[in-house]
């Protein structure tokens, strides 16, 4: 059987970690799991079936000399690579007159500089191997705005963008080969960054929940797997919803 390498960042918790998961249950996949350290990926290693391939990649990237390593490794090591599911975020909800540049710098480095840095070389591995999919986790706020979530809203929605345009750089540069650029934008998913969130936000965006409930990560996760798969070849470019009808 065919077997597809795909890197996901961010795969210790939460939504990464139901990827991570479900591309181990689909059995189709190798996996080079990130977080940003060896110890935060041990639960999610304890939990996959004993006969998935993967390699381990912890990587902090708050600190740029660790994405650079990362970067080098994937191109020297990893040039068979199919997909990158670049899924690793945070948040540092504030307003934004009182937002620590430290805290603008630390959001646009992991939230927007990785996942562009990640692109990159998926413009380099990908052409080689005549086919590649990179799926950019954005955010259904990217959309709306968010009080007292600016710099993370537009960090997200720079992702966005970044996927069209290189959907296009690629259909020009790359017209014959299948390389897809695709973002994803979850609704409100229950993992450790919603969790934080107050109980009164929490029940404001409940009340905006057509589908009247929360997202669980394993419904982010199979729409990853539908993304990643030839069945969706056709779907390039564009913002992927998964948000219960909550606009
Ligand atoms: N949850 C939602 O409702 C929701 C909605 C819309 C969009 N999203 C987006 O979906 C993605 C995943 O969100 P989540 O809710 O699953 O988040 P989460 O539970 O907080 O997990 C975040 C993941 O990112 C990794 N990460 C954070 N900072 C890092 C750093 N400096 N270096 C390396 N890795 C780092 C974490 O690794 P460690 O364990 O090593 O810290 C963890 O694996 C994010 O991009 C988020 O913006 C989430």
């Amino acid at each position: 059987m065919m077997s597809y390498k795909v890197l996901i960042t961010g795969a210790s918790r939460g939504i990464g970690r139901a990827i991570a998961l479900q591309l181990a249950k689909n059995g189709q996949y190798r996996l080079l799991l990130h977080a940003s350290s060896a110890s935060s990926l041990k639960e999610l290693i304890g939990l996959l079936p004993v006969e998935t391939e993967y390699e381990i990649l912890p990587f902090n990237f708050a600190n740029e000399e660790e994405v650079s390593q990362l970067i080098r490794h994937l191109k020297q090591t990893h040039k068979d690579l199919y997909a990158i599911v670049s899924n690793a975020g945070i948040t540092r909800d504030k307003g934004l007159a009182f937002q620590p540049l430290k805290e603008i710098d630390e959001l646009i480095q992991v939230n927007l500089k990785v996942p562009i840095q990640l692109a990159k070389a998926a413009m380099k591995i990908f052409p080689k191997n005549d086919r590649g999919v990179f799926i950019a986790l954005s955010s259904c706020v990217a959309e709306t705005g968010s009080a007292f979530q600016s710099v993370y809203t537009a960090t997200k929605a720079a992702n966005v963008s970044l996927c069209k345009s290189l959907a296009r750089e690629a259909g020009v540069l790359h017209t014959d080969k299948l390389i897809r650029f695709i973002s994803v934008a979850p609704g409100f998913i229950q993992t450790d960054m919603t969790n934080k969130l107050s109980e009164e936000i929490q029940q404001k965006y409940l009340r905006q929940i057509p589908s009247g409930r929360f997202g669980k990560t394993e419904e982010v996760a199979h729409a990853i797997e539908f993304l990643l798969s030839e069945n969706a070849s056709y779907i390039n470019g564009s913002e992927f919803k998964i948000n219960g009808g909550l606009l």
